[in-house]
């Protein structure tokens, strides 16, 4: 192709810009909190509580002012802290490592597997005597292997905290993720499949108790603003996200299956280039990300780039590589270390067009002839 100017179709890898339909509606639920004017813990929050929790098909949720508030107050709610361990992935965002670490308990790094999920064989080697909970990632969208991980949190009496910020309406087997943990946290900030316009998190559970510690938790520890019980913080839900995130919490499945249909036609179109997110028969991801696997991933990228088809690398470092982490690090994560050096988050998105969605492809059909 030297020589050639090769035709250039840009690609974001997101866009977040809210369309002129949309904005109508969302417009309208912000303003009927104007009108009845209780900025915070106003009636759309609990609607949204409600909603979200049958939606898991939970008892209970939690609305918090972020995931990583979520995830933070979960793991108080179940007691955790100095003195304690909590195991949990390499690979994920680092708020979900910085949430333990804030409770006072120490962070012990499992491997993942070529799934880019915890690996149930790397948790049980971890296990001792102060493990008090596992905190699996499902990363990407992809719920992890969670029949292992109960089975060792059920053997060796642990408490199991679904990080599903990145999985919202994913299932495996007919169960929604965040259905799976004694409690669930998501995250709905403005780049998740459930997006709030702002910062916003959840959390879903079944424990009466625990939704009771919650409740108290997610305001400075505090029973009716009155009595303080618990050292916390104030990390509650603006009624404005709750509002917006009851209008998107409709069109929910209708932006998964954009999604999901974007996933299956780049699978069929680059899977012999490059290893590809795979899906058991039982599963259906939501596809936070589509993160493929190749050892050219530096010279794929730039040349995407080229192209016009910006790519992330989204955490280009492990949680235990991390500078103020690295010491936790207890036995070596092999696989962890190979994947993160391999993996790169191609665009998806539900405004992504067919042409876009082809460029893409034969793009990368393009590097590697
Ligand atoms: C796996 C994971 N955990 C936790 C969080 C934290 O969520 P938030 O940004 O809402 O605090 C994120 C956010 O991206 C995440 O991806």
């Amino acid at each position: 192709m030297q020589g050639q100017s090769v035709t250039r179709i840009r690609v974001p890898f997101l866009d977040l810009r809210v369309s002129s339909k949309e904005r109508l509606a969302l417009l309208s639920a912000v303003d009927l909190v104007f009108q009845h004017g209780r900025f915070i813990l106003g009636p759309e929050v609990q609607q949204l509580e409600e909603s979200v929790a049958k939606y898991c098909g939970r008892q209970f949720a939690i609305g918090t002012g972020s995931g990583t508030d979520a995830l933070f107050l979960a793991l108080k709610a179940l007691d955790i802290g100095s003195g304690d361990e909590v195991i949990t992935t390499a690979l994920s965002w680092i708020a979900t490592t910085n949430a333990i670490a804030m409770t006072g308990a120490k962070v012990v790094f499992a491997d993942i597997g070529e799934d880019l999920n915890i690996d149930p064989e790397s948790v049980k080697e971890l296990i001792t005597e102060k493990t008090k909970a596992i905190v699996p990632v499902h990363y990407t969208g992809k719920i992890c292997k969670m029949d292992a991980l109960t089975a060792l949190a059920q053997r060796y009496n642990i408490k199991l905290v679904e990080d599903a910020a990145q999985a919202f309406g994913s299932t495996l087997a007919g169960k929604r993720a965040g259905s799976f943990g004694d409690v669930a946290c998501f995250s709905m900030n403005p780049m998740k499949v459930f997006a709030a316009c702002g910062e916003a998190g959840i959390i879903v559970m079944d424990d009466p108790l625990i939704y009771e510690k919650l409740m108290a938790l997610r305001y400075n520890g505090t029973v009716n603003k009155e009595k303080c019980i618990a050292t916390s913080l104030n990390c509650r839900l603006d009624t404005i996200q709750a509002a917006m995130l009851l209008h998107r919490l409709q069109g929910v499945d209708l932006l998964i299956e954009k999604r999901r249909a974007i996933a299956n036609r780049y699978g069929q179109g680059i899977t012999s280039f490059v290893r590809i997110p795979v899906e058991a028969e039982a599963e259906k991801g939501v596809y936070y990300t589509y993160q493929i696997q190749t050892p050219t991933r530096d010279a794929l990228k730039q040349f995407l780039e080229e192209r016009g088809i910006e790519t992330k690398i989204q955490h280009p470092f492990l949680m235990c590589q991390q500078p103020i982490y690295q010491h936790l690090l207890q036995r070596s994560v092999p696989c962890a270390e190979r994947l993160v050096r391999e993996i790169l988050c191609l665009p998806i998105h539900e405004k992504m067009s067919l042409e876009e969605q082809d460029w893409v492809i034969d793009s990368i059909a393009s590097f590697y002839a």
